[in-house]
């Protein structure tokens, strides 16, 4: 029997590999990994510093690209009108050609906001990317990205896991009719301990990082796990074949604070503004 394929959310594949903090031949490695047990989305940043070490993870792997779907963002250091294109040729000279999706790795300020988004909808218009998007947009945010962009805005990629709370997140991208992507999506090993995760993991003989990742995907929400380690990663791959109940959902659901946040970021103050 044939494995089942990987859906899609706004088109977009619901697991990719995820590839902070990995560099050089690691990273090169870890890619090559994935794609040889099927992912085909990739995260990357200009941040991370590795959009080259992916680069030659897809050249090398013999997949042909339009088979695969490689996300890119550009970094706040270069989302100002004198460096933002310049910034994205960059990295489209390393990734080896034009983004899957583009995104904006965090907001700027408030002022800001809308001429950022007109630049980033200029990269799509001169074909540096088939997508574009947000990533770290509070729900007022979403919405001005909305107003500013229209319905182009492919999804916001923030984070997203057990241990915290982003209802409020979720009911924005829902109403403006776009997906989340998940990053840290076990919260960086740390959802994987919740004594709540762990029983649902043993009654479904399952790791507990397939129950975290089926509960996100089970949201139509994609996630973008990070691992090194080959047993792990063909793990986070295999979670189509069960489903969890819909009370095991909302136990899930409901262990998740405001206070469970991992990452802040350049948006320290900012999340509730
Ligand atoms: N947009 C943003 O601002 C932003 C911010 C943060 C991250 N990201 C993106 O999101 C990706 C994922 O987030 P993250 O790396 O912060 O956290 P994560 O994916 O939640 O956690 C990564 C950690 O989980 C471990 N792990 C992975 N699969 C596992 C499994 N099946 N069982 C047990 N442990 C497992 C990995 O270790 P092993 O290597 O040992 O498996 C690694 O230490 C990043 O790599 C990056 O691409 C984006």
């Amino acid at each position: 029997m044939s494995a089942p394929s990987m859906p899609k959310f706004n088109g977009i594949p619901a697991i990719g590999l995820g590839t902070y903090p990995l560099q050089g031949q690691n990273c090169t490695d870890s890619v090559l990994m994935a794609l040889e047990l099927g992912y085909r989305h990739i995260d990357t940043a200009q941040m991370y510093g590795n959009e080259r070490d992916v680069g030659r993870a897809i050249a090398g792997s013999g997949i042909k690209r339009d088979a695969l779907f490689v996300t890119t963002k550009v970094d706040p250091s270069n989302l100002g009108a004198a460096r933002f294109a310049g910034s994205v040729q960059r990295s489209m000279d390393d990734l080896g050609g034009p983004a899957d999706l583009l995104l904006i790795h965090w907001p700027p300020p408030d002022a800001e906001i809308d001429a950022t988004l007109d630049r980033l909808k200029a990269e799509l218009d001169r074909g540096m990317a088939r997508r574009i998007g947000i990533s770290n947009f509070t729900p007022r945010m979403m919405r001005q990205a909305v107003k500013r962009l229209g319905p182009i805005i492919s999804c916001n990629q923030v984070e997203f896991h057990p241990l915290l709370d982003q209802t409020l997140v979720k009911a924005t991208a829902d109403e403006l009719g776009f997906p989340l992507v998940a990053y840290s999506p076990i919260g960086r090993g740390k959802a994987l301990q919740h004594p709540a995760i762990s029983e649902i993991a043993a009654r479904l003989a399952r790791p507990a990082s397939e129950i975290v990742l089926r509960w996100i995907m089970q949201q139509g929400v994609i996630s973008i796990p990070m691992t090194t380690k080959r047993a792990n990663a063909a793990s986070n791959l295999n979670i189509l074949s069960f489903a969890l109940s819909e009370a095991d959902m909302a136990t899930i659901s409901a262990i998740g604070t405001r206070r469970g946040r991992m990452v802040s970021g350049w948006m320290t103050g900012r999340w509730d503004s």
